[in-house]
Parts: C-alpha cells; structure tokens; sequence
C-alpha cells in the first residue's frame, strides 16, 4: 500500500493491527524460515520500483526485526548515547550474524549513527569513543545528530521550514542522508 507523498516519496503507513503481526506469524506460518521471510516475500513484488526502501523497525519486537532484516541489503544501526544501548548494539549486531549466516542474507551494516541524549555530555563522548573501539572508527557515522529541541515541535506542528531552528535541523538530517548515500555507493562499488 505505497502512497504517495511528493514525487519520488512514497510511504507504507503502518497500522494498529500491526501490534499483532507476531500472533500472525505463528498462526500463518509452520517453519522458522516461512516466519522469517514472511515480509519479504509482500515486499518483492515493490521492490523493482524504488531506488531505495526504507524499513523503520520498532525496537524489542524479535518477529519484525528477523523479517525487517531478511528483507534487507544494508541495516543502519541508530545509537543513543547511553550505556545499555551499546550492549544493544553488540547484542543487534551478534543477531545479524546469526541470521547472515543461516540464511546467506549477504548483509552489510552500513554504519552505526550516534543520536545525542545530550549535546555537552561526558557519557554521550565516552560512549561514542567506546563505540569506536568496539565496532571500528569507520564504521561509525561521522555526522553526529544532536539534541535539537525543535525535533520535539515537530511531532505537534509536522515538519516545517518557516525559520533558523527548523533549517538547522533540515540540515542536520540532509548531513545525515549524505553520509548514508556515500556509504551505500561505497559498499555498492565494493561489491561490483
Ligand atoms: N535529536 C533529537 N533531539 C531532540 N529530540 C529528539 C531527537 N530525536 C528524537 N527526538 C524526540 O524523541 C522522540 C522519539 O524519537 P524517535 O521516534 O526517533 O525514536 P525511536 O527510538 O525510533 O522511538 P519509537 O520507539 O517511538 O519508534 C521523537 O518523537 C522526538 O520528539
Ligand atoms: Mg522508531
């Protein structure tokens, strides 16, 4: 159910009845694999007509990420500054492994992005030193998103581009976009 947005962005909203997609799963399906590629599969038929499609997965739900993931090329990891979501992320990425291997998913981690809890804190900076260390400086972003009080206002008033608050933040995500497109070129060259 793509609609579209403006030209060149279409969205596939999701909905209440997704809270049931698990329950779904065991009930529609009788093998891992069918559970794990469930979504890929309602998502071949699309996929010829995008450049590129974007999965947003909510945390915590196991069924969803095994299939956001087994519909995927690359998987970018978003990492909060704070402690519990660097095991997290160690954690993620040690599932992705798991899951690459079973099924020969040929995944790439494009990076992980830090998002700031807080812009002059010590942990946010330890936690991304941290985060070097353990995945690689390279594979970190290096665009850094940070604590943008406007971002709040715009889960009430939708996105707007009326002053300098909304375009620092437009800029901060169009930084963010870049770095994305020239990971994915790189490891797209890389592959060809
Ligand atoms: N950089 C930021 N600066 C300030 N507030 C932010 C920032 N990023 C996100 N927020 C606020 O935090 C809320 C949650 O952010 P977001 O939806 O990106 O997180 P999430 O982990 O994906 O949450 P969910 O589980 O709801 O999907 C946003 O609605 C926004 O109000
Ligand atoms: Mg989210």
């Amino acid at each position: 159910l793509p609609i579209k947005i403006i030209d060149n962005l279409f969205l596939i909203p999701s909905n209440i009845d997704f809270e049931e997609f698990a329950k779904f799963l065991y009930q529609n399906t009788d093998n891992q694999t069918d559970e794990d590629f469930y979504f890929s599969k309602l998502l071949d038929p699309i996929k010829e007509s995008f450049d590129i499609i974007i999965i947003d997965v909510p945390p915590m739900s196991k069924e969803i990420t095994r299939n956001a993931v087994t519909s995927s090329d690359y998987v970018l990891i978003s990492l909060q500054t704070q402690e519990h979501s660097l095991t997290g992320a160690e954690n993620y990425i040690e599932e992705l492994n798991k899951l690459n291997e079973k099924y020969d998913l040929n995944l790439t981690v494009v990076g992980l992005l830090p998002v700031l809890l807080k812009n002059t804190g010590t942990v946010d900076e330890y936690i991304i030193e941290n985060a070097k260390e353990i995945f690689g400086e390279s594979n970190i972003f290096s665009t850094i998103v940070p604590q943008m009080e406007r971002i709040k206002r715009f889960d009430i008033n939708g996105i707007t581009n009326h002053d300098r608050h909304d375009l620092k933040v437009l800029q901060k995500y169009n930084e963010v976009t870049d770095e994305l497109i020239t990971r994915l070129n790189f490891y797209e060259n890389e592959v060809n």
